[in-house]
């Protein structure tokens, strides 16, 4: 006689019942969609290793949003690519940088939640995420001067929100960023200004087509001495603790697949919400592998998305956002 199971967990599997019994849900309403503004261009620009994303111009940012929103996302974090590059950042923070006039059409034009990315490495000559020492070009190991960096953070913070952000996203893992740019913000008027903190940011190789679509790339040395080491757990609610500390609203972790964990453990230790970021290789990755017929992207983006909500994510930043919206 065959073996009989005396617990059939099948019975909840069929089509009438699954919907009712699903433990997470995913909602056009949960993401926030990247958006590339280049200054240094006329027309639209498609990003090779991103497919289905390209940089557009100011003065196609408004339109761009439009698109998106139409899908049902009504979130967007801004990116910027300005015409010159300084060893300080300058274009980072100041008013009519890249990133303030596209923030400026999107607010005037548009009803978008808009978050900005507050980091200088798309700014800096080096492509460093900060101030670094003179001549750090012939030392071996870089120093990204950490206290000199987080003034014009708060700078880059309050610009954005002078421009209209209706929340700043820093994302340059220097200690005490957040506290910094909170006291930046609160001393020029913005105190409703929400903080999303890219609070455990990995130092992560999935990071790729991003430097390609932001033109970040560090133009020597690598970002280990501030990203996150991805062998690191525990160290991930130190960095968060303290960003709460500071006066974090949203924390993010980032990447998202390769770091559930993390994003579980932040959903179980902290009441704050929690974002996850997919970031460029994990949509890249996906698109190409579909490319050659070996995954269905859609499908697996979906799934992709839902394991990072069941994993504790309250919203996701993604560059499937749009896509998916649209599907869902
Ligand atoms: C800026 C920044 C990066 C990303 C978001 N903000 C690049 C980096 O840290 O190297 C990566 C996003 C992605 O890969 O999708 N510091």
């Amino acid at each position: 006689m065959p073996f009989e199971p005396t617990d059939r967990p099948r019975r909840l599997r069929t089509d009438g019942i699954r919907p009712l019994v699903r433990e997470t849900t995913l909602d056009a309403r949960d993401l926030i969609a990247p958006v590339f503004i280049d200054e240094t261009i006329d027309d639209r620009r498609p990003i090779s290793s991103m497919p289905g994303h390209e940089r557009v111009p100011v003065s196609e940012a408004a339109d761009r949003v439009e698109e998106i929103r139409k899908t049902g996302v009504e979130a967007v974090m801004v990116f910027g690519v300005p015409t010159t590059k300084d060893a300080i950042g300058t274009e980072a923070y100041a008013e009519d940088g890249v990133v303030q006039q596209g923030i400026r059409e999107i607010s005037d034009h548009t009803d978008a939640y808009i978050i900005g990315d507050v980091c200088l490495c798309e700014y800096t000559d080096h492509g460093h995420c900060g101030v670094v020492e003179p001549h750090a070009h012939d030392e071996p190991t870089l120093t990204v001067k950490n206290d000199d960096t987080l003034e014009l953070l708060a700078d880059t913070a309050v610009s954005q929100a002078k421009a209209g952000a209706d929340m700043v996203a820093p994302s340059s893992m220097t200690d005490g960023m957040v506290g910094a740019i909170r006291r930046g913000l609160d001393t020029a008027g913005f105190e409703h200004v929400p903080i999303m903190s890219y609070a455990a940011k990995y130092e992560s190789s999935f990071y790729g087509p991003f430097r390609d679509a932001a033109d970040g790339a560090p133009a020597f040395g690598d970002r280990r001495h501030y990203q996150m080491d991805p062998a690191n757990r525990r160290e991930a609610m130190r960095e968060v603790q303290l960003d709460i500390k500071e006066g974090a609203d949203v924390l993010m972790v980032k990447p998202a697949l390769p770091y559930l964990d993390i994003v579980s453990d932040v959903r179980q230790e902290f009441d704050q919400p929690v974002a996850a970021y997919n970031v460029s290789g994990e949509y890249a990755m996906l698109h190409a592998a579909a490319e050659k017929g070996w995954l269905d992207l859609e499908a697996t983006a979906y799934e992709s998305l839902l394991s990072i909500k069941r994993a504790g994510a309250d919203l996701i930043v993604t560059y499937f956002a749009e896509d998916l919206a649209d599907r869902l």
